[in-house]
């Protein structure tokens, strides 16, 4: 530790902040995290919703276009392509000595509107042509209430902007196959995803309606739209049942869940001598090398940007990310009481169980013994439980953002979620407790500063 260093008026709150809320709180917080999830149909929704939310706690925009001025005490976010955002505050007292960052991805598994999206039917149905966006289950996506939402470009004068729309009511549906005329449907069905996937948009009288229904919702003209990204969203309202009500259900836990915890335990940290970095990416489900994906120098740029404009060195800058932290949270596969065989023998994540910690040999999870015990410190410091997930040896498993990101920002990284049921269905389930923990987790993550004192020895302070 280096001489200069001031003095850090340590603002940690009461032991109180640490404590399991009641019955009511968890209500409360899942509400929240309903209203956020079912306001946020597209990834294009899911920044604004955030940006609002940044923006109503005085949080200060910034344009990758524009230059930065930054002061001690600010805070800040910026987004890329309208669908990745990262926020960050500046210490008021302290000098920034690293980062602590969190990393969840705004995009889900779903259907993308293909261009001259309509098809005409035997003369009496108008139906859509979509593709698949990433890896999704395909057979709850069938006999239940659909809409559109995302984005589009338009004509504004001399301008192109961005418009975001939302259909919001029911408008489609894929309809299944009557079991009379597919008497095998239940020993199993490959679907194909431009014959069997096709969304029902209306009678032959919907037919040239639907880019317009699009253009109104966006309060323009047909003609001014230039182009677009729309995605199908399920209608399905979240529920939150069992026993003793201690499971919810919603379209996209996987991640928005995290991505909602990350932003809450972000707002709610305490001061300490790091700058802590809310990052949302795009594109992980289609494998994050995008401009604003994972893959990407946004996290690099943006880290660049807030050293280079507090005038330090881009040296100061690697020393700063040998002492910091990442956490990738993105939701983790719980044990499926139908399929118990599935899971690792002997590491068995449950619903409610608390923060999932995954590891993977071959690092598709980043975890290691280092990161992983920095983190579990940092859980038993919040007082909150954790678990850890692995896959059986004989399955490869997924992937996510803390190995892709760590290629452009290489910092000792974490790879965490909570544990789920139905992963990548458009209704997936959770535990109720379980969005709590990950709050608190990320309220002391954010708060905590680690000090890098030799390669492999740590201060967590
Ligand atoms: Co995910």
């Amino acid at each position: 530790m280096s001489e200069t260093r001031k003095e850090i008026p340590n603002e940690r709150p009461g032991e109180s902040q640490n404590e399991e809320p009641n019955k009511e709180g968890i209500e409360k917080l899942n509400k929240e995290l309903f209203d956020f999830i079912s306001g946020s149909p597209s990834c294009f929704h899911v920044i604004e919703n955030m940006k609002q939310m940044l923006s109503a706690q005085g949080y200060t925009p910034l344009l990758e276009s524009e230059p930065w001025k930054l002061r001690a005490g600010g805070k800040y976010y910026v987004t890329r392509n309208g669908s990745s955002l990262i926020a960050f505050r500046i210490p008021a007292h302290n000098e920034a000595r690293s980062f602590q960052i969190m990393a969840s991805h705004s995009d889900s598994p779903c259907f993308k509107i293909k261009e001259n999206p309509e098809i005409e039917a035997e003369n009496h149905y108008v139906k859509l042509n979509v593709e698949k966006y990433g890896g999704m289950l395909m057979a709850p996506w069938f006999d239940r209430p659909l809409s559109v939402a995302g984005r589009v470009l338009v004509r504004d004068g001399e301008r192109i902007v961005t418009r975001l729309v939302n259909i919001d009511r029911d408008l489609l549906l894929i309809p299944n196959l009557a079991i009379h005329m597919n008497r095998e449907v239940n020993d199993g069905v490959k679907y194909n995803a431009q014959k069997d996937m096709l969304p029902l948009y209306g009678d032959e009288t919907a037919k040239g309606g639907f880019m317009a229904q699009i253009a109104e919702a966006a309060g323009v003209s047909p003609e001014a739209i230039l182009g677009h990204d729309l995605f199908l969203y399920s209608r399905t309202p979240g529920s939150v049942w069992g026993a003793s009500r201690e499971f919810l259900s919603i379209g996209r836990l996987d991640d928005l869940q995290c991505a909602f915890a990350s932003l809450k335990g972000f707002l709610e940290a305490r001061e300490s001598a790091v700058i802590p970095v809310h990052c949302v990416f795009d594109n992980e489900e289609v494998g994050s090398e995008t401009r604003q994906g994972a893959a990407s120098t946004f996290l690099y740029d943006t880290l660049t940007n807030i050293c280079e404009t507090l005038g330090k060195p881009m040296t100061e800058y690697r020393r700063m990310l040998a002492a910091s932290l990442m956490l990738s949270a993105d939701n983790a596969h719980g044990v499926h009481p139908n399929y118990p065989e599935k899971a690792c023998p002997t590491n068995r994540p449950y619903l409610n169980g608390g923060i999932v910690i995954k590891y993977s040999a071959n690092q598709k999870y980043t975890t290691d013994g280092v990161a992983g015990a920095l983190f579990k410190e940092i859980c038993r410091r919040a007082g909150v439980p954790f678990q850890v997930y692995l896959n059986r040896s004989d399955v490869p498993g997924g992937s996510t953002l803390g190995n892709i990101s760590g290629t452009q920002v290489a910092v000792n990284t974490v790879d965490i979620g909570l544990a789920q049921l139905a992963m990548h269905s458009p209704y997936e389930t959770a535990g109720t407790r379980d969005t709590e923990y990950l709050v608190r987790a990320a309220r002391e993550f954010f708060g905590t500063e680690i000090q890098a004192d030799g390669d492999g020895v740590y201060q967590v302070k």
